[in-house]
């Protein structure tokens, strides 16, 4: 059930490559081992703009989570797929716009539960909760005390899955943790995602994939349209879907040709009694 592993000494499987370290090592972050860092070396030869492509994601979670915080007000965020603390986590954004906010973690590595505590440094007025769930089990993150005593279900919440998507290969299984999570969430409510795609460079994002896969970590690559498909039955915010550097620049957001970034994103509200 999610959550019960927190009470058990984790298990890190150094000697296995893990999506999360990868991912950390690639920011360039120290959370990695040597597994992950050869795991990443080969990929990034069939990949060679993954990391690039990776920041401007990063950067992504970032303007998300301002918009949702500044413009459309909201206070309360589960955000699955967390990755490592890293420099700025969503509820240091979302919290410089309002202190009160309140965010649940979850992750499924090990490793990131580890590092929890350093997402556990909420404002006084807000809160932060750490949650090691799967996503897949979208019902046990709904139900588990840490959401409950961090979130109230009656308002609306946004829910973000940033970067995580691709590692749900399956299309039916990516609709089902989608509809469940949404359908417990109220009207009002939003979903922030972002995940990969090869449209803006096939041959590259293919063999990339392709590299993720042989190295034991199952990824996929999405159309515009799969990522529409995402968002089924929720109202899309301007300008839609994009590939993440062009969703709503700022004077912060790194320039990067298009070629370089594989990862489409929007943010959606559910409307409607
Ligand atoms: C590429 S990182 C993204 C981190 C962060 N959201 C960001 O965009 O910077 C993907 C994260 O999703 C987590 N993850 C992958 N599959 C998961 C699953 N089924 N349930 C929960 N977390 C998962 C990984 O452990 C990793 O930390």
């Amino acid at each position: 059930m999610a959550g019960d592993r927190e009470s058990a000494v984790p298990d890190l499987k150094t000697n296995v490559p893990h999506s999360a370290r990868i991912y950390d090592y690639l920011l360039g972050g120290k959370d990695n081992y040597q597994a992950d860092r050869d795991a990443a070396a080969g990929i990034t030869v069939d990949w060679p703009n993954l990391a690039k492509s990776m920041r401007a994601n990063r950067d992504f979670m970032r303007r998300a989570g301002h918009y949702l915080a500044a413009e459309l007000g909201f206070r309360q965020f589960l955000d699955i797929g967390t990755g490592l603390p890293t420099a700025p986590n969503l509820h240091e954004v979302v919290q410089a716009v309002a202190p009160d906010a309140r965010v649940v973690y979850v992750d499924n590595d090990p490793i990131v539960l580890t590092h929890a505590r350093a997402l556990l440094t909420s404002t006084p007025q807000g809160k932060t909760t750490y949650l090691d769930a799967d996503l897949r089990e979208a019902a046990a993150i709904i139900e588990a005390p840490q959401t409950r005593e961090t979130l109230d279900l009656g308002k609306p919440v946004a829910l973000s899955l940033i970067a995580i998507l691709q590692f749900i290969v399956d299309d039916k299984e990516a609709h089902r943790v989608i509809d469940e999570l949404m359908t417990a969430l109220p009207p009002g409510s939003a979903l922030a995602l972002s995940t990969v795609t090869a449209e803006s460079a096939p041959p590259e994002v293919t063999a990339g994939v392709a590299a993720y896969n042989a190295n034991g970590i199952p990824a996929r690559a999405r159309s515009k349209a799969d990522v529409a498909e995402l968002f089924r039955g929720l109202e899309l915010a301007d300008p839609g879907i994009t590939l993440v550097s062009q969703w709503r620049p700022d004077d912060k957001t790194p320039a990067v040709a298009d070629a370089h970034v594989h990862m489409y994103g929007g943010i959606a509200i559910k409307r409607g009694a």
